[in-house]
């Protein structure tokens, strides 16, 4: 069994997907943290995340490690990812290791942009997760003060914005919700809300 869960930034998929992993005591991956350790590792060896064959570099030399690198969840970061998350050869590099963790078993639940239209188009159930871009500044605004970045609201607004725009209009696997995917709407909803709503919808999804 897999479950997609897809959305634009800061719509706090990763909260949902990871509460569903413990719900049915799946595996989980949070398939940013892959293009942000792309995009960090570009950063440090003092690379432009414009660079095409550096970024490609970095993928294919991916070290797990990186993963609990704390400056992975910056902004600065974020927008490293979005840049070299937009290169085709990066997401080639990264797809064959996306894919295998899905097929663990019993289960395993991906998030990011494009999980359920590229990485598992076949996945048993997709979820869309999405907010309206005020809302998701205001939750990104919130994370980044707990992580001691102290950054304007307008400011995170505006990246959220151009983040968003990035990811949508890419040519390659851009920020669509698959055809089949269920689309959850969280401006108004609590987190409990939101995985209430998918549970049972991934319930209905024969489970
Ligand atoms: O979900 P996130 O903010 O950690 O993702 C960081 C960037 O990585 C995002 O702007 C686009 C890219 N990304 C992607 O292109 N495909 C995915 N499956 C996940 C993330």
């Amino acid at each position: 069994m897999i479950i997609a869960v897809d959305g634009p930034a800061a719509a706090g998929k990763g909260t949902l997907a990871r509460a569903l992993a413990r719900h049915y005591n799946y595996h989980f991956l949070d398939t940013g943290s892959l293009y942000r350790m792309v995009g960090f590792a570009v950063l440090v060896r003092g690379h432009d995340p414009r660079d095409e064959a550096a970024a490609l570099r970095a993928a294919q030399a991916l070290k797990p490690d990186l993963m609990h690198e704390p400056d992975l969840r910056s902004e600065k970061v974020g927008e490293a990812a979005s840049i070299v998350a937009a290169n085709l050869k990066v997401r080639e590099a990264l797809l064959g290791f996306q894919r295998d963790f899905a097929s663990r078993a019993p289960g395993a639940v991906l998030d990011g942009r494009d999980i359920g239209t590229v990485v598992c188009p076949d996945a048993e159930a997709k979820i869309f997760v999405t907010a309206s871009p005020e809302v998701r500044a205001r939750r990104r605004h919130a994370e980044l003060a707990e992580r001691g970045e102290v950054v304007p609201f307008e400011t995170v607004l505006a990246e959220i914005k151009a983040r968003d725009e990035r990811d949508r209009t890419r040519a390659h696997a851009p920020l669509v919700p698959a055809k089949d995917a269920y689309v959850l709407e969280t401006s108004a909803m609590t987190r409990e809300d939101a995985l209430r709503a998918a549970i049972e919808f991934v319930d209905g999804r024969g489970k």
